[in-house]
């Protein structure tokens, strides 16, 4: 049985139209699309979950800041209320705004990594991994060994490998080691949290080795909230209180603020106090994102990303925005259908080897079941998996990805129970009719971050 759906906690002011296309359009436009769900229009989707980064719908204080945004070239007035809620929020001395996360790491992963030098991470998401590699380094991925497999329901599979990550610093070097990076929730492994516990032993490991120590901050709300249900000591504690811990255990965070912040555009860099650091940055930024008190962003930006970073710290919305998660995985579970169990903060993510067994994974069934959803209903997802992951950056040679999910993401206070429903009962069509459902072939590719631009054909065997 189905658990409960918890009701929104606003009310809808101002609607978007969608439309369902028929099946035989849909067939057209994947097609079309050379079956690359980057490739489809917006409008050719009736349900977008390709992402929550930037499609989240913004509150009437939100919209309201928009009017209210100082588009001072230096110095503006929405500049300093976004300082002054990172600095509230996290802990941190400085705070820089960037125009997205990628630029975050852009800008810093320049400064502490080159030839010869690795990252360590829980996860590295696709772009992290990419700006690793661009500034010379490599990137290491050293998540518990649960988090490979989507059936085992632990609190916490997010988590460092501790164990591992000394091994690793003890095989490469520590003075090798650029960054060890804690990616909180763990987007590549299913959204899935990351204790406290775990932030503050990866915390000491640093320390001992002299190591420095950075959170990939996309998800840091939906993370706290999880560690208020999950973990012992915290169900009394705040989000704030959960979020100030958590960073302080760290020296530095890079933030794609297009998710936990609820707005559409910004990023932030945080530095707990390294002055010199700091003044790097301001170096990098200007080239790179513009002057450091608009950091790529529009003062409107700046003015909406600061309420935003209070708004996502509501526990009532936390509450609704994980409830949404939990009620389609229990329809999921009804229908024996397997995804990354317990499910994670911002999306639902079908163990698509589960669904479609006979697909291995040089023939990418994560994909085969964006591409099926897509087809069934209007519904664009992605893969995160070996599609995603790519080739190995020194062979050539297709990796294999520790697991191939379809990525149902879901984009903040923009669907309603309904929607759920039209997912659910999407993926439960096409477990139906799984067997029948062939792989696909890369038919051309570009040489990094191939996922968003490669063109692909349907297998007919
Ligand atoms: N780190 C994590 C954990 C992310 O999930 C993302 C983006 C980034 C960094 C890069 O941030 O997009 O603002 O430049 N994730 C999006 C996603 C794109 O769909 O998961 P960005």
């Amino acid at each position: 049985m189905a658990i409960k759906y918890i009701p929104e906690p606003f009310r809808i002011k101002m609607v978007e139209t969608i439309k369902m296309l028929t099946p035989e359009e849909r067939e057209q436009k994947i097609a079309e699309a050379k079956y690359n769900l980057f490739n489809l229009r917006g409008e050719d989707c009736y349900i977008d979950l390709l992402t929550d980064s930037g499609t989240n719908a913004m509150s009437q204080e939100q919209w309201a800041g928009v009017m209210r945004g100082d588009e001072a070239y230096a110095g503006a007035n929405s500049y300093f209320k976004l300082v002054e809620a990172g600095q509230d929020i996290f802990g941190y001395k400085h705070i820089q705004p960037v125009h997205q996360g990628r630029a975050a790491e852009k800008v810093l992963f320049g400064l502490l990594m080159g030839e010869g030098k690795f990252s360590i991470s829980n996860m590295h998401f696709d772009t992290t991994r990419a700006h690793v590699e661009l500034a010379g380094a490599r990137a290491i991925d050293c998540v518990v060994a649960e988090a490979g497999d989507p059936s085992i329901r632990a609190p916490f599979k997010g988590n460092m490998d501790l164990e591992k990550l000394e091994q690793i610093i003890n095989e490469r070097g520590a003075e090798n080691i650029g960054l060890v990076i804690m990616t909180i929730t763990n987007n590549s492994a299913g959204g899935q949290p990351v204790s406290v516990e775990n932030v503050r032993e990866t915390s000491k490991i640093c320390k001992k080795y002299g190591i420095k120590f950075c959170i990939d901050a996309a998800r840091y709300a939906e993370n706290a909230y999880f560690v208020k249900q999950r973990e012992a000591g915290y169900e009394n504690k705040s989000i704030k209180e959960i979020i100030k811990e958590i960073f302080g255990y760290a020296d530095m965070f890079t933030m794609s603020a297009k998710k936990d912040t609820i707005v559409n555009m910004g990023g932030l860099l945080g530095i707990k106090e390294d002055d010199d650091l700091f003044q790097a940055i301001k170096g990098r930024t200007i080239c790179f994102e513009g002057f450091i008190t608009y950091g790529g962003l529009s003062g409107r930006d700046l003015e909406a990303l600061a309420i935003g970073l209070y708004e996502g710290l509501d526990e009532n919305y936390l509450r609704y925005r994980i409830g949404q998660m939990e009620y389609l995985a229990s329809r999921l579970d009804d229908a024996g259908i397997a995804y990354q169990a317990p499910v994670g903060g911002h999306g639902v993510f079908i163990d698509a080897r589960a669904m479609f067994p006979h697909i291995p994974y040089y023939e990418f069934p994560g994909q085969a079941l964006a591409i099926e959803l897509y087809k069934e209903a209007g519904i664009r997802t992605c893969d995160i998996g070996s599609y995603m992951l790519g080739n190995d950056p020194d062979t050539g040679k297709q990796l294999e990805a520790e697991f191939d999910f379809t990525r149902l993401a879901i984009p903040r206070r923009v669907y309603t129970q309904a929607h759920i429903d039209v997912m659910a009962d999407a993926l439960i069509a096409i477990k139906e009719r799984a067997s029948s459902i062939k792989g696909y072939r890369i038919t051309w590719e570009p040489p990094v971050l191939r996922h968003f631009q490669a063109h692909l054909a349907p297998l007919d065997k």
